[in-house]
């Protein structure tokens, strides 16, 4: 069999952005990717300090990110510096040519995107980052997350989506220098419903060089959002389970 460029496989995608036929091809890679062998085509939703970093770390790992803003034209630097495996995009063209997305925006723009996108975003694997934060997404969003914990409300706002709670509790500072280090790696919390949107979100946590922690499901993320015993905890998995009381 011929060997793909993945170059071209990412440009060709982004071109035909929109055939449904794409929409049904995806579905293969993610099944792969849950058995922990393959790369994905990934949309970062958000490609400011935490898409840019973690979406940085799985090019360097040999996927093929197609990073979104609502000006695709100010990525050109973000890009250019990942190399062939990395295009800008809009939003649109991000959740249509992503195989798997992440979410990385203001809380504040998580109702929107549900909105705006909601039809595409349906069944799509989706890894949120996204934190609440009163002064910036506005008390009444902030207190929704407080009662109901995140990834109930995030949920919510984006029903249909496989989604995965994953990349919130650290600061993309802290990503960006921690990655691959040595053995202990450092843990990133996850908790879905989707026992196969989990399995593929480990693997890319992983691939970003980073050791999963499944907290629970998405009512379990409040457990390790802002506030709450699992944000904030640069330690290794072993240690964040015993923080946590999970089983080893
Ligand atoms: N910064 C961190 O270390 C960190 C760590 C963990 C979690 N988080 C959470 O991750 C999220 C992003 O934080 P950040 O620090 O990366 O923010 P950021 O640097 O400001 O980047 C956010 C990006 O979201 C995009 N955006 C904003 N509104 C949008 C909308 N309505 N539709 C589509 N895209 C929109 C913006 O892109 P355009 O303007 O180009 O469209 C912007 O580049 C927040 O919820 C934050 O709490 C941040």
């Amino acid at each position: 069999m011929p060997k793909q460029d993945p170059v071209s496989g990412l440009r060709r995608a982004l071109l035909s952005a929109g055939g449904a036929l794409l929409l049904s091809a995806a579905l293969l890679p993610v099944r792969a990717k849950a058995q922990g062998n393959a790369k994905s085509r990934l949309g970062v939703i958000g490609s400011g300090h935490i898409g840019g970093t973690i979406g940085g770390l799985w090019v360097k790992n040999g996927h093929e990110v197609l990073f979104s803003s609502r000006h695709p034209e100010e990525l050109a630097d973000l890009v250019a510096g990942l190399g062939a495996n990395a295009q800008a995009g809009t939003v649109q063209q991000a959740v249509e040519v992503g195989e798997v997305l992440f979410l990385a925006v203001p809380y504040a723009a998580v109702p929107q995107i549900g909105q705006e996108y909601g039809v595409s975003l349906k069944d799509k694997i989706m890894l949120d980052a996204c934190n609440a934060v009163a002064q910036r997404d506005g008390e009444a969003l902030a207190a929704e997350v407080e009662r109901d914990g995140i990834g109930i409300v995030s949920q919510r706002y984006l029903p249909g989506v496989r989604l995965v709670r994953a990349f919130n509790t650290l600061n993309y500072a802290i990503f960006a220098r921690e990655a691959n280090r040595p053995d202990p790696k450092l843990a990133v919390p996850i908790a879905g419903d989707d026992p196969e949107a989990v399995k593929v979100a480990a693997e890319l946590v992983r691939d970003a060089g980073f050791d999963p922690v499944v907290v629970g499901k998405l009512a379990d993320a409040s457990r390790f959002q802002r506030g709450a015993p699992g944000y904030g905890q640069a330690v290794s998995a072993a240690e964040l389970r015993q923080k946590l009381s999970l089983t080893p």
